[in-house]
């Protein structure tokens, strides 16, 4: 086992409002070890995004309430933390790429401007103005921007482009944690290898553990090293890249998912695309959460949440296990 940098311990998020109450993250737990990739997989309405954003306290003040659980970074409580104290955190420790380029970018501020805001406010080793305009070509150039880019404005540059920023933005301070929330959704299909090629060569040569949120078996498979598949909150199969695409055994859900992967075993039940919808967040179904959707259902999956049945690295919470 290496060494853990991150530990989410029984994390439970809602979003409240006067009318209703949002279950979006339900109990989860799991941990990222230090150079490594956890992918987080699952339908829209999952509550990857929460998850992330929990991580970095991120999350809208107004509504969301992180109602128990533990942030572990490097053995310490992030969720403990005060607002400057996570200051120090974002950006600097941990960094995340947003899935539309657009939102994470200031229209009105030039490239520059933006790599070196980051730069400058972490500016632990007190480098120069000229030292800091050094480091946005560098920066720049790292992920595949000609440094005379710099004077442009987000506008100026294509989609993939912006996203490169965003990155460059995001790995700037180099990161211990780098979450990457769909970081290639908004693009297109051939600038996404380019733009996955490139965070994960950076990755490496950066030494950065990372987060990789997506609904893109390809990704996974290209990208982690262990992979937490989510559903209606709650993290429903856990496991080693390895487990998840050659275990014999899977949660239903997951063979939905992964439905179209050829190299699940042939006699797997296979429900691709998944019939039905997520169960509503502000009700969610007594017993198993995908109950209502699943081929394989019993008496007691209506009744009775499954518990995790855990075989060496690979967890399933169902009760066929
Ligand atoms: N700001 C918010 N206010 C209320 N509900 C929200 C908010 N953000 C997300 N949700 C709800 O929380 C659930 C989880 O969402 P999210 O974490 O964005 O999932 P994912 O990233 O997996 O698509 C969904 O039901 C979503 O509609
Ligand atoms: S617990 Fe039951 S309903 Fe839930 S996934 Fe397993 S078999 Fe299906
Ligand atoms: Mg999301």
């Amino acid at each position: 086992m290496g060494e853990k940098l991150l530990e989410i311990k029984n994390l439970t998020v809602a979003y409240e409002t006067d009318l209703e109450t949002v279950h979006a993250v339900n109990n989860i737990s799991f941990s990222l070890e230090k150079g490594s990739t956890l992918g987080i997989v699952g339908e829209t309405g999952a509550g990857k995004t929460t998850t992330a954003l929990s991580i970095l306290r991120l999350l809208p003040e107004r509504t969301a309430k992180i109602r128990s659980g533990a942030v572990l970074f490097k053995g310490e409580d992030l969720l403990s933390y005060t607002e400057s104290g996570m200051l120090k955190v974002r950006g600097a420790k941990i960094s995340m790429i947003f899935q539309d380029p657009m939102t994470a970018l200031n229209p009105i501020l030039t490239v520059e401007d933006q790599i070196g805001e980051t730069l400058r406010f972490h500016n632990a080793e007190n480098k120069t103005s000229a030292e800091i305009a050094a480091k946005v070509e560098e920066t720049l150039e790292m992920v595949g921007i000609p440094a005379f880019r710099k004077k442009d404005y987000p506008h100026q540059l294509s989609g993939g482009m912006k996203q490169r920023v965003v990155i460059a933005i995001a790995l700037a301070c180099e990161p211990e944690l780098l979450i990457a929330d769909e970081p290639t959704t908004a693009l297109d299909v051939t600038i996404q290898a380019q733009v996955l090629a490139m965070i994960e060569e950076l990755k490496t040569r950066l030494d950065t553990s990372m987060i990789m949120i997506t609904h893109d078996l390809g990704v996974v498979a290209q990208t982690c090293d262990d992979v937490c598949v989510m559903y209606a909150g709650e993290i429903i199969e856990i496991g080693s890249a390895e487990d998840i695409f050659t275990a014999p055994a899977h949660h239903p859900y997951t063979v939905g998912l992964f439905g179209s992967l050829p190299n699940l075993k042939a006699d797997t039940p296979r429900l691709s695309p998944i019939s039905g919808l997520m169960p509503d967040p502000t009700n969610l179904p007594k017993g198993c959460k995908f109950s209502p959707r699943c081929p394989r259902r019993m008496d007691i999956c209506e009744e009775k949440e499954p518990s995790a049945f855990v075989n060496g690295t690979h967890t399933i919470c169902c009760h066929l296990y």
